[in-house]
């Protein structure tokens, strides 16, 4: 599964963002990277950078060998005990990475293996680096490892289908159980939907997980520190500030004081937050806790955002962004219309002239923020708008059929039948037209509609070929 949050090019403009210096050429390292869903499609995008993973687990390391090469990925997997790593790595004389990342690992292994990943991160973290441990966190995950528990017993062992089958099961008669109005009851209700949204994956690999220990954020900071390491930030830039609460929780948070880590600490009390992605760094690296817009010189940055009607603009979670100054309409207008379209930062800046450049970066500082841009090191190499002869992203066209592929911006896509078909067409030669044929060359039927005539498929596939393409733009399967 791709990772979004661990794309180096996103870690490095939020560490740009603290004053880390952004690394030329990257050498980044996963623990436990499994079957490399994230770091091999990573470095097949990223050619000319350093990638190394490992996993404990011989089959996902095999799988990730295995897609590496169907993707002529240059990225190197091992099988390795994360307790094993530090001197495996300098028996092969590796050099410090400029990116560590440990995604779904240190809550669900044991305490020496949660040391010793500290200990790797610590050790291996180039001067300037970043490591991104995910977790799951207190208070929020407290509560649904309850929950967990309570599965746990009731799915027993066996096949991870039965157990999920039975604890899918016993979640719905608890809810018929407790009454809605009962605040317990309320509760379940909440988690029961969370568990039918997310699937059964997440619930095997989640609550009936036999180890997940969540931890407190100012836990895990005190333990990274005894490895040399401090707290950088969350990967998800729009969780570390209050700025989305009402003002007076704001000031309230406020006034109980404390450094960056004992905020953050309480804003996970106040919405009791059950998962994040802390990165930490070098605890002798001095970090720019204000953030200044100077310091998204030389960013790229993706629209996160929709047009709301005039002058206003809506995030992709619904936060909403209004401007009456033209130039910032203009700037958050572009990037709202060629989104996923990545531009320099720059670019938008000097759109109104010299004397505009401090207010343009202030401003896109400001919506990185609240999550409606997205900072990122390098272009993102997409196209938002649909080209006369399309050109589909060459990792997409690689994994087409696997029915789900992963963009270059870290979400996964499913494609159905037809999708697939056009997508393996989008060469950059053909237009609407030939795209129209060639579905209909490869004997394209619409299901559920048998009796439509040839000459209704064509017209039919006229009219929602286009419609397609503009939602393949949309979600990040287009490069030219
Ligand atoms: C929940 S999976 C996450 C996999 C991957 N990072 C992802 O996000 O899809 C946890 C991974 O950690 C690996 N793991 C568990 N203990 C480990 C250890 N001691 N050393 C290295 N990897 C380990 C498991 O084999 C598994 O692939």
């Amino acid at each position: 599964m791709p990772i979004p949050e661990a794309d180096p090019s996103r870690l490095f403009a939020l560490g740009a963002l603290f004053g880390l210096p952004k690394p030329d050429r990257w050498r980044v390292l996963e623990i436990g990277c499994g079957a490399g869903g994230h770091l091999v499609p990573m470095s097949a995008r990223h050619p000319d950078d350093q990638w190394l993973g490992f996993d404990l687990a011989g089959v996902p390391v095999q799988q990730a060998q295995g897609l590496a090469e169907r993707l002529g990925a240059t990225a190197e997997v091992l099988q390795l005990d994360v307790c094993d790593a530090s001197e495996a790595l300098a028996d092969r004389g590796e050099a410090p990475f400029d990116a560590i990342v440990a995604h779904g690992v240190y809550s669900w292994v044991p305490d020496a293996a949660r040391t010793a990943l500290l200990d790797l991160c610590g050790r291996w973290l180039a001067p300037h680096g970043i490591a991104y441990v995910s977790v799951n966190s207190l208070p929020g995950w407290g509560m649904r490892g309850t929950l967990g528990g309570m599965l746990r017993y009731v799915a027993g062992d066996g096949a991870p289908e039965r157990q999920t089958a039975r604890a899918r099961a016993f979640v719905g008669l608890l809810c018929s159980l407790v009454p809605e109005n009962d605040p317990y009851g309320a509760w379940l209700r909440r988690e029961e939907a969370l568990i039918r949204k997310q699937g059964d994956p997440w619930l095997f690999h989640d609550l009936l997980a036999p180890i997940n220990r969540p931890v407190w954020l100012h836990e895990l900071v005190d333990d990274a520190a005894g490895h040399g390491m401090q707290y950088l930030g969350d990967a998800v830039l729009e969780t570390m500030l209050p700025d989305r609460l009402p003002q007076d929780v704001q000031a309230r948070l406020a006034s109980l004081g404390g450094g960056q880590v004992q905020q953050e600490q309480l804003l996970d009390f106040v919405l009791a937050r059950s998962f994040r992605r802390v990165l930490l760094c070098r605890d002798d690296v001095v970090l720019q806790r204000e953030l200044v817009p100077e310091a998204m010189e030389g960013l790229h940055v993706v629209g996160r955002l929709v047009r709301d009607g005039p002058q206003r603009y809506r995030s992709l979670e619904g936060d909403e962004l209004r401007t009456d100054h033209p130039l910032l309409d203009e700037v958050m207008g572009w990037l709202a219309d060629h989104r996923p379209a990545s531009v320099p930062v720059d670019d938008l800046a000097r759109m109104g002239g010299p004397g505009e450049v401090e207010r343009v970066r202030r401003n896109l500082l400001l919506a990185a923020t609240r999550g409606l841009v997205e900072l990122r090191q390098r272009p993102a190499g997409l196209v938002g708008t649909v080209s006369a002869r399309p050109l589909a992203d060459p990792i997409a066209q690689i994994l087409v059929d696997d029915g789900e592929v992963p963009t270059a911006l870290g979400a996964k896509v499913r494609l159905d039948g037809l999708e697939q078909t056009i997508l393996r067409h989008l060469d950059g030669e053909h237009d609407v037209p030939a795209l129209v044929d060639a579905v209909l060359t490869q004997g394209f039927q619409l299901i559920g509609h048998h009796g439509m005539g040839p000459q209704a498929l064509r017209g039919w596939l006229e009219v929602e070929i286009p419609r397609r393409l503009a939602g393949m733009a949309r979600t990040g399967l287009l490069v030219g």
